[in-house]
């Protein structure tokens, strides 16, 4: 299927991986301040949000957060045990959560079902719960923010190039039975449609690794990456060694 696809994001250019922290951990901030009633985070996985996470949990910045209104999901779920180094919701508790969020405002991805699928079919039902319709409303998002990251083939949470789950337009989660590139285990990610339903999408991209991959992405490739959008605002957040050199702003 040819179609021509454009980089329609907004690009936020930050010198290096300590400024991108303090960015997105601003960002975060403003939406939750911006809604007075419940809130909803769906965090990524990754090393990329680590540091950002680490910095969420300060004492500076763990007071900038009205912890008890704020509920925490994930965008994609590496399908091993909870305990399990790999496992991305429990790197977020690790580095933030368990030490600041109330317990049951914490909604992880379970990986104790028999497959994928059967653990997409458990947090969808969990997300419609919370967000109390099975239908998708764009004038009520589902989140306050999505944050993502970007791989180095363009996937986005665990949407690959060419596989069936970046296509899904109903499902809000699915099974991926693999994934091709590491970690090469099964993953349960959400959808284009669940992840677009929120105010603002933030993408991270730190480090001279990341920079093929943003030249593919700026340059309006048709990635994973670049088809995720948020209803709301995106916006990516990147630090000089991601960017391309001949990068002068959006
Ligand atoms: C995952 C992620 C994935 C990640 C990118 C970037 O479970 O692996 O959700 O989409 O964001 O692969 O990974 P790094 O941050 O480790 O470079």
């Amino acid at each position: 299927m040819a179609r021509h696809h454009q980089f329609r994001a907004k690009v936020i250019a930050v010198s290096d991986s300590v400024a991108l922290a303090n960015a997105a951990a601003d960002r975060i901030v403003a939406r939750i301040a911006a809604n007075g009633g419940r809130v909803a985070i769906c965090l990524a996985g990754g090393s990329s949000p680590k540091q950002l996470y680490g910095l969420l949990a300060t004492a500076a910045w763990r007071k900038r957060i009205p912890w008890h209104r704020v509920h925490w999901f994930i965008g994609d779920e590496r399908f091993v045990a909870a305990g399990d180094p790999l496992n991305n919701m429990s790197m977020a508790r690790r580095t933030v959560l368990d030490a600041c969020a109330p317990s049951a405002n914490i909604h992880p991805i379970t990986t104790d079902s028999p497959d994928p699928d059967a653990a997409a079919g458990r947090y969808e039902r969990e997300l419609q719960a919370f967000y109390g319709s099975q239908e998708l409303d764009a004038l009520r998002p589902l989140f306050d923010v999505v944050l993502l990251g970007v791989g180095p083939d363009g996937h986005t949470a665990s949407l690959f190039p060419g596989r069936p789950a970046i296509e899904e337009t109903e499902r809000w989660v699915v099974g991926v039975d693999m994934a091709p590139v590491e970690p090469l285990v099964p993953r349960v990610t959400l959808t284009l449609p669940a992840l677009a339903s929120c105010r603002e999408m933030l993408f991270e991209a730190a480090g001279a690794e990341k920079r093929a991959i943003l030249a593919r992405v700026l340059g309006g490739e048709n990635l994973p990456a670049n088809r995720a959008h948020s209803i709301g605002e995106t916006v990516w957040l990147a630090d000089q060694a991601a960017l391309p050199e001949d990068f002068n702003g959006q």
